[in-house]
């Protein structure tokens, strides 16, 4: 089984550690990216971390995760509007983790809405960085692909 997980990060997220920190804390993407290689390491991941803005490079990202061991998806505002995304995720069969910074069903309504939650293994948010840890090691909890 391949040890690759790709952890996949969509638009404005290149802006963290500015971006509304009161929402999304002071942790810059560069210190998530060192979180998840921490941790890919501990698990015995090989980690590739990627962000785009642009939602059709996003589904590029996605297709090249076929045949990994999983995707870690914070796809950010595509979550919400996105079905190229959900049709990718459906598509390549990856057990996929999607991530959120933030409480999202503690923010505004159309944050309530994902069309990614119907097509992946299980949802973290709300934990900061550590919701990219959590996901990373509920990819390891899964049992082996048959
Ligand atoms: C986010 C939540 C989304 O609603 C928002 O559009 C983002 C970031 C998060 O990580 O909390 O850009 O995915």
């Amino acid at each position: 089984m391949s040890d690759t997980v790709h952890v996949l990060n969509g638009p404005n997220l290149n802006l963290l550690g500015t971006r509304e920190p009161g929402i999304y804390g002071a942790a810059t993407l560069a210190d998530v990216e060192a979180l998840c290689r921490a941790e890919g390491a501990a698990l015995g991941f090989e980690i590739h971390f990627r962000q785009t803005n642009s939602e059709g490079a996003l589904v590029d990202f996605i297709q090249e995760a076929r045949g990994a061991r999983g995707i870690v998806l914070n796809a950010a505002a595509y979550t919400h509007t996105s079905v190229a995304l959900r049709d990718a995720v459906a598509a390549v069969g990856v057990p996929t983790i999607e991530v959120h910074l933030s409480n999202v069903f503690a923010r505004e309504a159309f944050r309530h809405h994902s069309f990614l939650s119907p097509v992946v293994r299980g949802v973290i948010c709300g934990f900061g960085p550590q919701s990219y840890v959590l996901g990373l090691r509920a990819l390891a909890s899964l049992p082996p692909a048959p």
